[in-house]
């Protein structure tokens, strides 16, 4: 294969330098088409054919359902890693040794405090605001109690904005879910691994006790590390680009969770749900529902299925989809969305319509069946997804900074009206 590519315009050729990543990837890099042709610029809508960045993080291939991070597969990661150590091997590059990990995970305990301020801002918000937005207000507000975090220009104070909310965090997400619950809030305990005190933070109960049960601590630890990272996303280029402003850290954040929010997005996982209660409250008729969802002329879409780029099947629903049988089982729930929910999955696979668009069940179509199984309410599920992906948009986020990337600016093709006069109120 040549190592360049030509474009010709108006019988002029241009030739620009052909890039391959470490898995062979190819791309055209156009950084001079604007210079050298005088300002042609191209047009990609939802960025299907752009690359936005070169980055080391997460490497995916849509076709093959491939899914690694750092060169690690995601089904190996979900078997032998914690969230942890998943957190750490993202944002740093590295797995970390035992005595890495016990620093970084010492560190983020020392932050895992939030100033009782943001209590104030918590208890302002009405408790039927939907999670996600609380959740995004609340990380940028910490902002204002943390300025440290503002201005990170050194690795050090890269690394200080990063355990400071690896630490706070789960508490503005246990914080969240309590406020919608109407219970007391709590702190969690050193003694817990990062995993076992979220669940704490979350569901002990005033007065008593929390205990832990292994299976939800580990279908928790499954559910953060398969949603840890997933290349340059919706939200995750959210944030790289307004951190790509030197906006801290938190604000980069809390716009990421705006992007996430979304149902097209991490918001997916509360619609599947939404969707299937829907379909059982109409009589559980799931014929009529994959027929709306093939009507063109119906804009209800199956949520759950498809992808941008898992164009065979989703690696991280296979894992997930076991874990959810697992803990389903295990906690003797039986529940009748679950049925909607297998009803419909068997039929869009034997389907002709999403067989030829391959279409097929993402990770939010099990997601949300498991957080349901858990008690954590349907509006929690994408703060849920929020929780797992922090480490993910902080290892882009970092990267993006240490590569001195330039501000992010798209170019747009105009297509508004030429120049005019004004016309005077009078006379429109
Ligand atoms: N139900 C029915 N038809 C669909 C669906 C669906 N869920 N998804 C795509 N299609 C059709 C679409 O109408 C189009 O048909 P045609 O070619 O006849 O016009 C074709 O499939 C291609 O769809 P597209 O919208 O061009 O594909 P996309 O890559 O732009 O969109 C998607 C990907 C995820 C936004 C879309 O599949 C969708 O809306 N799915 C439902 C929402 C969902 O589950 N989102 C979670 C994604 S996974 C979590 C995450 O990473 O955020």
């Amino acid at each position: 294969m040549s190592d360049k590519a030509t474009l010709e315009i108006n019988g002029e050729k241009h030739e620009f330098p052909l890039v391959k990543g470490t898995e062979n990837e190819v791309a055209i890099d156009i950084k001079t088409l604007r210079g050298v042709t005088g300002g042609v610029t191209t047009i990609d809508p939802g960025y299907k054919n752009t690359g936005s960045c070169e980055s080391a993080i997460t490497f995916l291939d849509g076709e093959k359902g491939i899914l690694r991070y750092r060169g690690y597969s995601i089904e190996e990661l979900a078997e032998k890693a914690d969230f942890l150590e998943v957190a750490y091997l993202l944002i740093f590059g590295e797995l970390p040794t035992q005595e890495q990990l016990d620093k970084f995970h010492a560190d983020i305990k020392k932050h895992s405090v939030i100033d009782d301020d943001v209590k104030k801002i918590l208890d302002a918000f009405p408790k039927a605001a939907h999670p996600m937005g609380v959740l995004s207000s609340l990380t940028s507000a910490l902002t204002a109690f943390n300025p440290s975090s503002v201005n990170v220009d050194s690795e050090e104070d890269m690394y200080n904005a990063i355990v400071r909310i690896m630490g706070k965090f789960p508490i503005l997400v246990a914080w969240t879910m309590r406020k919608k619950k109407g219970l007391p809030l709590e702190y969690g305990s050193s003694s817990l691994g990062y995993v076992e005190n979220i669940l704490k933070m979350m569901f002990k109960h005033p007065g008593e006790d929390y205990e832990q049960n292994p299976i939800l601590v580990n279908a928790l630890d499954k559910l953060l590390i398969l949603h840890a990272d997933h290349e340059q996303n919706c939200s995750t280029s959210t944030v790289r680009i307004v951190g790509s402003s030197h906006a801290g850290l938190f604000a980069s954040l809390s716009a990421g969770i705006s992007a996430l929010w979304g149902p097209l997005h991490g918001g997916a996982n509360q619609a599947v749900l939404e969707m299937l209660e829907a379909i059982k409250e109409d009589g559980g008729d799931t014929k009529k529902y994959m027929a709306k969802a093939k009507d063109k002329a119906d804009p209800f879409r199956l949520m759950g299925f498809g992808h941008r780029v898992y164009k065979n099947f989703d690696p991280r629903a296979k894992i997930i989809k076991v874990a959810a049988d697992e803990v389903l089982g295990d906690l003797g729930i039986e529940d009748p969305i679950l049925d909607i929910a297998k009803g419909l999955e068997k039929e869009a696979l034997e389907d002709p319509y999403f067989v030829d668009r391959k279409l097929y069940p993402n990770v939010d179509f099990y997601s949300g069946i498991i957080y349901r199984g858990m008690d954590i309410p349907t509006e929690m599920f994408t703060v849920m997804f929020a929780m797992g992906r922090l480490p993910g948009w902080i290892s882009q986020w970092r990267e993006m900074r240490l590569r001195k990337e330039p501000i992010g600016r798209p170019r747009q093709l105009y297509i508004g009206e030429t120049s005019r006069a004004f016309k005077a109120i009078s006379k429109r």
